[in-house]
C-alpha cells in the first residue's frame, strides 16, 4: 500500500487513514493507496464496514494543486484518476463512513459524498471552493452535491466556494451525524450500526434535484448573482452549468459535462492566475533573509496613537483579534470623536448581520480610550498613526520611546514618510517598522510592512506572524516614498487623468479600466479618497519635479475650485445627499477648456488604450521596484494589488498579467508611449532585460534575496551587477 495511505483493522471494520502532511491534498499515491484499500476491503470477508480518515490536522483539503501544471502539459504523476476511484469507493461491497475532520474540501468534499455515509467532528467545515481557483470541482462534485444537499445549497456552495460549518452540513443532509469527542471512535461505532444495510449510494438519489420549472428560476437568480458578484470571472459560470445538469442529464452523463467544463476552465488563463495568487498570499509570509525559526516577540497588549480615520480601524482590528489595546488621542473631545466613530462602525456590522451586538460588547471592552501615556509601559506594540507629517511623527516617537518597554515595536503607519528618519527619533531604531494598513482599517485585508534599515529580523517576522492573527495579508515592503502599493498608484493615476486631458472621458476612463475587472475606476477611486489627499502631497512635492515633464493638472485644478470628491459632493462626478455618482457636465467642458489653453491636441481614444496606458503603468513602475530591491518576489507587488487596490485576482496582479501578455509586447508598447509621450514612460531596464531575455517576471523572482533595507541593498547590487552590468553599463 502507499506510504501515504495506511489500512488498520477494528474488529470487523477497516480504517483507511490519509496521512499526507500538512493538509491530506491528493497527491500522486493517494488516489492508488485508498483504491488498493477498496479492494482490500472487498475481498476481507471479515470486513463488515470501513472508516476513511484522515491523519493530522485534516480530513483531505483537495487534490493536490501544485498538480495542476502538469495535468495542463498532460504529465500528470498519478497513474489513477481521480473520478475513477471514486466510482469504485461508491460501488465497494461494504459501507465506507467517511470520517471528517478539518477540513473536506475540494476533492476532499467529492471524496465524502462518494462514501456511503459521512459523520464529522462538530468543528469540522465543508466546501467546494475550486472557483476560487478558477476551476470548478471536477470529480463528481457538481453532480453528487445537488443530490445530497438540494439544487439551491449545491449551487451557492459550487458558485460562490464558501465553506460551511458541520451543523450547516448536517442540516443539508451533507453529513449524516456530528461525532463529539473522538472521532474515529465515534465513527467506528457508526459504523458498526449501519454494517449489513442496504447500501446507500449518492448517484442513485434523485429526491433532492427538484423538477426543471423549480429549478429554473434558481439558476436564472444564480446567473445574474454571479455576474454581478463574480464579475469576469468564468468559473462561477461554468459551475452554474455544471449543476443544472445534475438536474437535467443522468449522473454518468452530468459528470462528463462537469468534466468538460472543469478541464476547459484548468486550461483558462484565470484558473492558472487565480492559483498564482492562491500560492502567492502564502509565498509572501516567507521572506527570503528572515527564516521561519527566527523568535518572535509575544503582542499581547496593543496599543494606538491617533483616533482618526485609520487609527480608530486600527485599534478595531485588534479588538477583533481579541488583543486589548490603548487607544490615545490629542485631547477628550477627538478621543470621543473617535470613539463614537468605532461604535458606529461596529454597529453597522451588527446591522449587516456580520457581528452579533454581544461580540461587539466584548470587543469594544478591550478597547480602552487615554490621553496620555499612561500604560503604555506594558504594551507590547504602539502603532502610530496620527497626521501625516514628519515633524508630528518624529514628536510621537521621541515620547513614546522613554515610556514604551524597550523591547516594544514602535510602529508607524505613514503612507508616505520614510520609516528610517522617524526610526532616528528614537533609541530604538531596529524596533521600528512601517505598518502600512489600508483604508478602512478593519475591512481591507493588505498589510505592507515597511522595512527600515535598521529593523530587525525579529521585529519583522513578528509583524509578519501578527498581521495573519489579525487576519490580515502581510507584505513586507521596502522604505521608499509611498512604499509599493502607492509608490506605483501615482503613474497609475497619472495616465487616467492625463486621458482625460487628451480626450477621453471621465466615465470612458473608469468605465475601461473596470471593464478590465478593477474594482473602481482610478477617477471614482480619487472622488472616494479625497482629491485633495493627492493633492496636498504634490504641492509639497512640487520641488522634486524634474522640470520639462509633463504634469497632470485637471485633478489639482478641481481641488482648486474646492471639487475634493465625495466628501464635498463634486469631483470628477457629481454626488447627492446619499452619495450616489452622476457624471458632470461641467466637469467635461472644464477639462476641454483646460486642455484647449495648454494645447493638448484632442482625440477619440479606445478602451484597449485606456486599460494599456493605465496598466503598464502600473506594471513599468512595478518592475522598478522591483530591480531596486523594494520588493522581494514580483507575486508580492501581485498580492498587495490586489488586496489593497481592487486589482482583479482572476488577472493575477499586475505583474503576472504582464507575464500572460507577453514581456516583449508590455515593452514595445511602452516604447511606442515613450516615443508620443516623452520620459515618463521610459521603460524600465528590468522590463527591458526580461523582454529582450524572453523572461517573465515570476522566473526573474524566483529564488532571489532578501528586500531593500535601503536602495542599494545586496539583492539590488546582485541584480545590478549580473543584469545591468552586462547589459547597460
Ligand atoms: N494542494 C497543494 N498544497 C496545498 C493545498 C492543496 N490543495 N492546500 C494547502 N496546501 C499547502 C499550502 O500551499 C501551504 O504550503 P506551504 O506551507 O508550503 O506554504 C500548506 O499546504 C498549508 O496551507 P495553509 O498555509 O493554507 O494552511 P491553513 O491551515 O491556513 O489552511 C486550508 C488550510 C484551509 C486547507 C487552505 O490551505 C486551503 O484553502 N487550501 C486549498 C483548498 C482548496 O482549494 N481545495 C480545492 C482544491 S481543487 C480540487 O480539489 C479540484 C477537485 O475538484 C478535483
Ligand atoms: P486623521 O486625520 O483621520 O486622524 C489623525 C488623528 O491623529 C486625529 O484624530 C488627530 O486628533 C490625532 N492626533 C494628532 N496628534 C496627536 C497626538 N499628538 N496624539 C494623539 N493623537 C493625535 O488621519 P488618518 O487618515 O487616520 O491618517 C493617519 C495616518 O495614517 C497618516 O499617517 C496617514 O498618512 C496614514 N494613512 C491614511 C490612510 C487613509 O486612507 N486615510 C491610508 C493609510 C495610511
Amino acid at each position: 500500500m502507499s506510504e501515504l495511505v495506511e489500512f488498520t483493522k477494528a474488529g470487523g471494520i477497516a480504517v483507511v487513514t490519509i496521512n499526507n502532511p500538512p493538509v491530506n491534498a491528493l497527491s500522486p499515491g493517494v488516489p492508488e493507496g485508498i483504491a488498493e484499500a477498496i479492494e482490500q476491503i472487498n475481498d476481507d470477508a471479515t470486513v463488515k464496514a470501513a472508516v476513511l480518515i484522515g491523519a493530522g490536522r485534516t480530513f483531505v483539503s483537495g487534490a493536490d494543486i501544485k498538480e495542476f501544471d502538469k495535468i495542463r502539459s498532460g504529465e500528470a504523476s498519478g497513474t489513477m484518476s481521480f473520478p475513477d476511484l471514486l466510482t469504485q469507493i461508491e460501488n465497494c461491497k461494504k459501507p465506507v463512513v467517511m470520517a471528517i475532520h478539518g477540513n473536506a474540501l475540494g476533492g476532499g468534499l467529492e471524496l465524502a459524498m462518494a462514501g456511503h455515509y459521512r459523520v464529522a467532528a462538530t468543528n469540522a467545515q465543508v466546501g467546494q471552493p475550486e472557483v476560487k481557483l478558477g476551476i470548478i470541482p471536477g470529480a463528481h462534485g457538481t453532480q453528487r452535491l445537488p443530490r445530497l444537499a438540494g439544487v439551491a445549497k449545491a449551487l451557492a456552495m459550487c458558485v460562490e466556494g464558501k465553506p460551511i460549518l458541520a451543523l450547516e452540513a448536517l442540516k443539508f443532509g451533507i453529513v449524516d451525524r456530528l461525532i463529539e469527542g473522538d472521532l474515529l471512535s465515534g465513527a467506528i461505532s457508526f459504523a458498526r450500526e449501519i454494517a449489513g444495510r442496504p447500501i446507500p449510494k449518492t448517484r442513485d438519489r434523485t429526491e433532492k434535484l427538484g423538477t426543471p420549472e423549480e429549478s429554473a428560476t434558481i439558476f436564472a437568480a444564480a446567473l445574474e448573482t454571479a455576474r454581478k458578484k463574480q464579475r469576469g470571472m468564468l468559473a462561477p459560470l461554468a459551475a452554474i452549468d455544471a449543476v443544472e445538469a445534475a438536474t437535467k442529464l443522468p449522473f454518468d452523463e452530468g459528470c462528463q459535462l462537469e468534466r468538460k467544463l472543469f478541464m476547459e476552465c484548468l486550461l483558462s488563463d484565470q484558473s492558472k492566475a487565480l492559483i498564482h495568487v492562491f500560492f502567492g498570499e502564502r509565498e509572501v509570509a516567507k521572506i527570503p533573509d528572515v527564516p521561519k525559526d527566527t523568535p518572535t516577540i509575544a503582542v499581547n497588549r496593543a496599543a494606538v496613537v491617533g483616533a482618526g480615520t485609520m487609527g480608530g480601524g486600527i485599534a478595531m482590528v485588534f479588538a477583533n483579534a481579541g488583543i486589548p489595546v490603548l487607544l490615545k488621542e490629542a485631547d477628550q473631545a477627538a478621543l470621543d470623536r473617535g470613539m463614537a466613530n468605532i461604535q458606529k462602525n461596529y454597529a453597522v456590522s451588527v446591522a449587516r448581520g456580520r457581528f452579533t451586538q454581544q461580540f461587539v460588547d466584548e470587543r469594544l471592552k478591550l478597547i480602552q480610550p487615554a490621553i496620555s501615556y499612561d500604560g503604555f509601559a506594558n504594551v507590547d506594540m504602539v502603532i502610530e498613526a496620527v497626521f501625516e507629517g514628519m515633524a508630528l511623527k518624529k514628536q510621537i516617537f521621541s515620547e513614546l520611546d522613554p515610556v514604551c518597554k524597550p523591547d516594544a515595536i514602535l510602529a508607524s503607519n505613514t503612507s508616505t514618510l520614510n520609516i528610517d528618519e522617524i526610526a532616528a527619533a528614537t533609541s530604538r531604531p531596529e524596533f521600528v517598522i512601517g505598518t502600512h494598513f489600508f483604508s478602512p482599517a478593519n475591512v481591507m485585508r493588505l498589510l505592507e510592512i515597511v522595512r527600515g534599515k535598521q529593523t530587525s529580523k525579529q521585529v519583522i517576522a513578528t509583524s509578519m506572524q501578527l498581521s495573519k492573527k489579525l487576519g490580515k495579508i502581510g507584505v513586507l515592503v521596502g522604505n521608499c516614498r509611498g512604499f509599493v502599493g502607492n509608490r506605483m498608484f501615482h503613474p497609475y493615476v497619472r495616465e487616467s487623468v492625463f486621458l482625460v486631458e487628451e480626450g477621453a472621458s471621465v466615465e470612458a476612463v473608469d468605465n475601461a479600466l473596470y471593464d478590465f475587472g478593477m474594482a473602481m475606476g482610478p477617477l471614482a477611486v480619487g472622488d472616494l479618497a479625497g482629491l485633495d489627499v493627492g493633492w496636498r502631497i504634490r504641492k509639497e512635492y512640487r520641488h522634486l519635479e524634474k522640470p520639462g515633464i509633463r504634469q497632470a493638472f485637471a485633478g489639482d485644478r478641481l481641488c482648486e475650485m474646492g471639487r475634493f470628491g465625495q466628501k464635498t459632493g463634486a469631483g470628477w462626478y457629481k454626488y447627492d445627499e446619499q452619495r450616489r455618482t452622476t457624471p458632470d457636465p461641467e466637469v467635461e467642458q472644464l477639462v476641454r477648456r483646460w486642455s484647449a489653453e495648454e494645447k493638448i491636441s484632442q482625440r477619440n481614444i479606445s478602451a484597449d488604450e485606456i486599460v494599456d496606458r493605465c496598466v503598464y503603468a502600473l506594471v513599468n513602475e512595478g518592475a522598478r521596484i522591483l530591480e531596486e530591491g523594494f520588493a522581494s518576489r514580483a507575486v508580492d507587488i501581485d498580492i498587495i494589488y490586489i488586496n489593497g487596490y481592487g486589482f482583479p485576482a482572476y488577472r493575477g496582479g499586475p505583474m503576472w498579467y504582464a507575464d500572460t501578455v507577453g514581456l516583449k509586447r508590455v515593452y514595445d508598447r511602452i516604447r511606442q508611449f515613450q516615443e508620443q509621450h516623452g520620459e515618463i514612460w521610459e521603460p524600465a531596464p528590468l522590463l527591458k532585460y526580461l523582454a529582450e531575455e524572453g523572461k517573465t517576471f515570476a522566473e526573474f523572482t524566483r529564488g532571489q534575496g532578501a528586500i531593500a533595507e535601503q536602495p542599494e541593498n545586496s539583492a539590488n547590487s546582485l541584480f545590478r551587477a549580473r543584469v545591468l552590468g552586462r547589459k547597460y553599463l
